[in-house]
């Protein structure tokens, strides 16, 4: 992406543990989207039956034919929002070890391109660089959040060819952070949309559900990190993530602090 245009930038999440008012309104909105994915999941479950045995048991033509896919399609929708919504309840906090984020980014892209149907022109890579480099993470979670990023980024609107690059790099700092990128050269996003883009449900696309960029933010947070995204109208976007270097100490656990361990220990 060139920088010399006008770059927007936004930053999610902030470094160190987080203030104990906005873990509780986090864990508020966490409990909320918990319950309703949970009672949305019955009924919908039910739909789905009934759409099926519909489609077995008639012949279905005409008007009613795309009335079913209508209704299938948004039953679809449905279903995606309560994995997002149950994603960004967090079902399980990360476990940080010292680990190398170029894994966990060489894990995702592989993954990524395993499970979505992509376009056949995508230039998607891994950049070399960072292979030394150890951070405290979890590497499930880190893989997740990159999931979302890299659907972001092959999926940004602008004319294609896409091409997508996920590297990793050293922050030199001070203070001194490992950062895990992702970058694509698609159209930005637009300066009116950037406050915005780290809000629940917030989306521009047509069948977005607007958790993605919420649930990276979360995974940073909970990583003692934060995001900053990096937009240029026309040339493309890049969403970084800041995580805690953990120099020589691969597969070791983090010795919190002691007021970093009463942030992380719920409340009784
Ligand atoms: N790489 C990108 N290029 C352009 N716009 C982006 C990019 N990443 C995020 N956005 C903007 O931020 C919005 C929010 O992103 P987010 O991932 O939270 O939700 P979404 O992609 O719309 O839906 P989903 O929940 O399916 O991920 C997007 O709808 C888009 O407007
Ligand atoms: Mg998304």
């Amino acid at each position: 992406m060139a920088k010399k245009a006008k770059t927007t930038k936004v930053a999610g999440g902030r470094p160190g543990p987080p203030k104990r008012e906005s873990v509780e309104a986090v864990e508020l909105l966490s409990k909320f989207a918990a319950t309703m994915a949970h009672e949305i999941r019955n009924p919908l479950a039910t739909i789905f039956s009934a759409l099926s045995q519909v489609r077995k048991h008639g012949q279905v033509v005409g008007d009613s034919a795309t009335l079913l896919n209508i209704a299938e399609e948004e039953a679809l929708r449905l279903n995606r929002m309560v994995a997002g919504l149950l994603e960004f309840a967090r079902p399980r906090p990360p476990k940080l070890r010292g680990g190398r984020p170029l894994e966990a980014v060489s894990d995702a892209v592989n993954a990524f391109r395993r499970q979505e149907c992509l376009p056949e022109d995508l230039d998607l890579a891994v950049e070399g660089g960072g292979e030394q480099l150890l951070a405290w993470l979890d590497a499930d979670h880190i893989q997740r959040a990159l999931q979302h990023l890299l659907d972001n980024a092959v999926h940004a609107p602008g004319p294609g060819p896409r091409r997508v690059r996920a590297r990793v790099l050293a922050h030199e700092g001070p203070p001194q952070k490992v950062i895990v990128e992702v970058e694509d050269d698609g159209a930005g996003i637009p300066r009116d949309f950037m406050d915005r883009v780290f809000d629940p449900f917030f989306s521009s696309k047509p069948s977005g559900i607007g958790l993605g960029l919420p649930v990276v933010r979360r995974i940073a947070e909970d990583h003692g990190g934060r995001v900053e995204i990096d937009s240029v109208p026309g040339k493309g976007t890049r969403v970084r993530i800041f995580l805690e270097p953990a120099p020589g100490r691969e597969g070791q656990e983090p010795v919190l602090k002691k007021k970093e361990k009463e942030a992380k220990e719920p409340r009784s």
